[in-house]
């Protein structure tokens, strides 16, 4: 069993962060999404894993390596152009071969483990396993119309979608699809589409099996369901306090506070992680917020965030909360008058103003 693990694309609703990082290296309490979905892999015995890339190839490649890290080795698959999902699998034909392979969206995390899975598809040998998971917006995702047991239909991104059912992004296939993908043409949104090509399997007789998943499941695609991952990850978090707290600091619940850090009269309530050298002083970090590497917070109030690395906030006015704060941003409460707002904000950047 090999896997392949997307991670090129555009992210194109997570801007303005991807216009300077991939989409799949956002971190999820403090950790690149992508690597959730390896570590999965990996702990599941699949250790041969492609890895496709596109423009922001060489991010992928530094944040990953060559998988040594984790006892794996990851092979770099260029896509010129984001052509779909199926576009992906036929550019890494010549990596698979003829392998049954596990592939991963590089932006979901779905929290249960691959193992059954794998092991269960190598006992019935279908040409594929699909994983679904009810939601309540099944048109922007690919959606499975079941008859009992049986996937009946799939249909990518349905105007009026027949279930809520939508497909996870984590797929076992054997070798069968390629001849499929070989003869897909491109969707009405100019994409080879891994959905078209697994309803050609069933179109054909093939098995395809499916799994509704019991733990929960995201697509980290957007602002709101990247806060969300990152309450589900911190709610399994462990205690962990390797930097500095003052005795004039409080932490409560369940908090990490990484190597370097130092929390100088401050509150952290957690369930909440702070990076390496990160500087919190005469603050409250809140619940369900991840401060990255090297960022300082001074006279600020935060909660359910996600802050990456080397940022500045200080004395910010009002609570900041529900927010994904790029690198290196600087979010600073002047007194200077007149009272006016200074903004430098990158395309598609957002600010609520109370
Ligand atoms: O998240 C689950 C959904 O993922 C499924 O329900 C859909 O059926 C499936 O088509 C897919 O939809 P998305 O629109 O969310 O896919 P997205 O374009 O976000 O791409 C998913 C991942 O694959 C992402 O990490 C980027 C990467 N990718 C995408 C394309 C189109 C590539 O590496 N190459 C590509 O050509």
């Amino acid at each position: 069993m090999k896997a392949l693990i997307l991670a090129g694309g555009k992210g194109t609703r997570l801007r303005p962060i991807t216009y300077s990082m991939a989409k799949q290296l956002v971190p999820v309490a403090n950790k690149p999404v992508v690597e959730y979905g390896l570590e999965a892999l990996i702990r599941a015995g699949v250790k041969e894993i492609g890895v496709i890339v596109g423009d922001t190839a060489d991010a992928v490649m530094a944040a990953l390596g060559d998988g040594s890290r984790w006892g794996a080795e990851i092979t770099y698959i260029p896509q010129p152009d984001p052509l779909g999902l199926a576009h992906a699998v036929a550019t890494a034909k010549p990596f698979l071969g003829s392998s049954d392979f596990v592939m991963y969206l590089g932006d979901n995390l779905v929290k249960s483990s691959l193992e059954a899975l794998i092991e269960e598809f190598q006992f019935h040998r279908p040409s594929a396993t699909i994983l679904l998971s009810p939601v309540k917006n099944p048109s922007q995702f690919g959606v499975a119309e079941m008859d009992g047991d049986c996937v009946r239909r799939l249909e990518e991104k349905p105007a009026e979608p027949r279930s809520n059912l939508a497909l996870v992004g984590v797929y076992i296939f054997s070798s069968a699809i390629h001849d499929i993908i070989a003869k897909l043409q491109p969707s009405a949104r100019g994409e080879y589409e891994i959905t078209e090509a697994i309803q050609g399997l069933i179109d054909q007789g093939q098995v395809v099996r499916s799994h509704v998943v019991q733990d929960w499941w995201k697509d980290t695609g957007t602002v709101e369901a990247m806060l969300e991952a990152n309450r589900l990850i911190l709610e399994d978090l462990e205690t962990k306090i390797e930097g500095e707290v003052d005795s004039e600091s409080r932490i409560e619940g369940r908090v990490s506070i990484a190597r370097g850090a130092r929390i100088v009269k401050s509150v952290v309530r957690g369930p909440a992680i702070i990076g390496s050298d990160c500087l919190i002083e005469n603050s409250f970090v809140g619940p369900f917020t991840a401060i990255d590497a090297g960022t300082t917070l001074r006279s600020s109030e935060i909660e359910n965030s996600i802050v990456l690395a080397e940022c500045h906030i200080e004395n910010a006015h009002n609570r900041i909360e529900s927010s994904l704060i790029g690198r290196g941003a600087v979010v600073r409460q002047s007194d200077r008058v007149p009272k006016t707002l200074s903004l430098v904000l990158g395309d598609s950047s957002q600010v609520e103003i109370p």
